[in-house]
């Protein structure tokens, strides 16, 4: 194999594709995307997403071996594996309207390659797709008319946004799968050599097709799941003084839970958690399982009543108002170390903020102003109540209070007395990532709540282990 193309030049398919080039010099990789704007990005100074360590990767290959393209069919044409890296989102019109994936895109590069490919192709399903698409794809394929034996794989991303170079680097497992045929085990095996040029091969599993498709949904709700779980614990601990860090500390040493994916929060965001399980959550109901589609729907249930919830918070603790109140909100992408607002928290936490007539001021280190104002108020609108501040010292300015939204690092090193001088009093912190010390915050004279926090009064004492150790000591 020597040449691969990818359609859509993502966050999935830049990455992933930079990070194959990387690691197989002698294999030709093209990305290709129909978005003229993200290709002449990835092919400029300034890429087109955010993500640590990845200029690095992109530069020390980029006109050797990989390459970006707006060159659609020629990719196709020339290549020998085809990933297929464009967005399944949710659907939003017809038949399955806000559950079932949108798989037009997918059908219309099925359709392209049905239409250009002129040798059998290995096609490789890298977005994440309902259980059962590679039989779409294989009907639109042969119904090509050329009668080419392409073969179609399952080979989901399980990389995460903020950590996706170290994630390709070294990940936990490389799903690929297949036809149980003798060319559909040469096409598995195709892909798991280019995987084997950095991934041991235990670490390459290898399944049927609907194996693999399915595995990535399950991956993704058991994961939000995790998060749903101990955002549904956080509300008792702030009822009864429980400490949510604490609990998720306790239960996750057993190891048969684990301590990940146990940070509460002000809920999950991102592009995929939400999108996945409704798509999971459609899967059964058309298989006719609609007792476990409920028990999944759920999960998506408790994340958004927990940003809401958040939000409500804010208002209660500010006496029932915060009407004219200058709100400051840190961060607004769905997660740390990424530009990416897709279904963050911040969105529905600021629009109910500003539905309560709040002036919210946001101040994010990577995304840009113009992308805030159109994710909360849609494109092309403005309003004198949502403005962007250049720092999280310029957004406190005069505020009532500071909403943690997301976990920059930068924020647990705010100098919270200078910020404290300029805001209004009573002051209030709100950390919906529980990432700043508030007891410390409190000790300042601020009005401090986390998440699965209890509230001051319902405190338990603090044994600092400095007055316990020279008691131990001692005895
Ligand atoms: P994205 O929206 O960032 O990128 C998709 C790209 O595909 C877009 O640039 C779009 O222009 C392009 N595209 C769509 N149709 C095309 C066509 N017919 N021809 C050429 N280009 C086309 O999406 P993403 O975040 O990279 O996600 C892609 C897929 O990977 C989704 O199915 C997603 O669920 C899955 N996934 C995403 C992540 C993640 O962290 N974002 C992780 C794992 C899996
Ligand atoms: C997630 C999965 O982790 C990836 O394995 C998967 O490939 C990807 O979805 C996908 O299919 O798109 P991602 O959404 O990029 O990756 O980021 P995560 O680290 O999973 O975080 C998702 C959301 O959950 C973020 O808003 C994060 O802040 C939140 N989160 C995460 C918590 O609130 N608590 C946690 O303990 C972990």
């Amino acid at each position: 194999m020597t040449k691969i193309c990818c359609i859509g030049a993502g966050y999935v398919g830049g990455p992933t594709m930079a990070m194959i080039a990387f690691k197989a010099p002698d294999i030709t990789v093209t990305v290709v995307d129909m978005n003229a704007a993200r290709i002449a990005a990835w092919n400029s100074a300034e890429l087109p997403i955010y993500e640590p360590g990845l200029d690095a990767v992109v530069k020390a290959c980029r006109g050797r071996n990989l390459f970006f393209s707006t060159h659609v069919k020629e990719a196709i044409r020339e290549a020998d594996l085809i990933f297929v890296a464009v967005n399944t989102p949710t659907k939003t019109y017809g038949l399955g309207a806000g559950r079932a994936a949108d798989l037009r895109f997918i059908e219309s590069v099925a359709r392209t390659i049905a239409e250009v490919a002129e040798t059998p192709k290995i096609i490789i399903e890298k977005s994440t797709i309902p259980v059962r698409t590679a039989e779409t794809i294989k009907t639109i394929l042969a119904a090509g008319g050329r009668a080419l034996d392409h073969q179609v794989l399952s080979n989901p991303e399980f990389l995460a946004e903020g950590t996706a170079v170290a994630d390709l680097l070294a990940p936990d497992r490389v799903l690929i799968g297949g036809e149980r045929t003798p060319a559909g085990a040469r096409a598995v095996e195709a892909l798991a050599a280019v995987y084997a040029r950095w991934v041991p091969r235990e670490r390459i599993i290898t399944t049927n097709l609907w194996s693999a498709e399915l595995s990535k949904l399950v991956a993704n709700a058991f994961l939000a799941q995790r998060i749903s779980s101990i955002n549904a614990i956080s509300a008792l601990c702030e009822a009864t003084g429980a400490d949510i860090d604490e609990v998720a500390g306790a239960i996750g040493r057993d190891s048969r839970i684990g301590p990940k994916f146990l940070k509460a929060s002000v809920g999950f965001g991102g592009s995929c958690f939400q999108k996945d399980i409704l798509n999971l959550v459609y899967l059964c109901e058309t298989y006719g399982c609609p007792e476990v589609a409920a028990y999944w729907e759920s999960v998506v249930s408790i994340n958004d009543w927990q940003k809401q919830r958040f939000a409500q918070r804010i208002v209660e603790q500010l006496f029932n108002t915060v009407a004219d109140k200058r709100i400051a909100v840190l961060g607004f992408a769905f997660k740390k170390d990424t530009d990416d607002t897709r279904e963050s928290p911040a969105i529905s936490v600021v629009r109910d903020l500003l539905a309560e007539n709040a002036r919210v001021v946001i101040y994010d280190p990577q995304v840009p102003e113009r992308q805030i104002v159109k994710d909360v108020l849609g494109p092309g609108s403005e309003s004198e109540r949502l403005t962007v501040a250049v720092s999280a010292e310029a957004a406190a300015e005069g505020a009532h209070a500071l909403v943690v939204v997301t976990e920059w690092d930068e924020f647990a090193t705010i100098d919270f007395a200078r910020i404290l001088a300029r805001m209004q009093r009573p002051a209030f912190v709100f950390d919906g990532r529980n990432l700043l010390p508030l007891e410390k915050l409190r000790a300042l004279g601020f009005r401090a709540f986390g998440i699965g926090k209890p509230a001051a009064e319902l405190a338990a004492p603090v044994i600092v282990s400095e007055t316990l150790e020279p008691v131990l000591a001692a005895v």
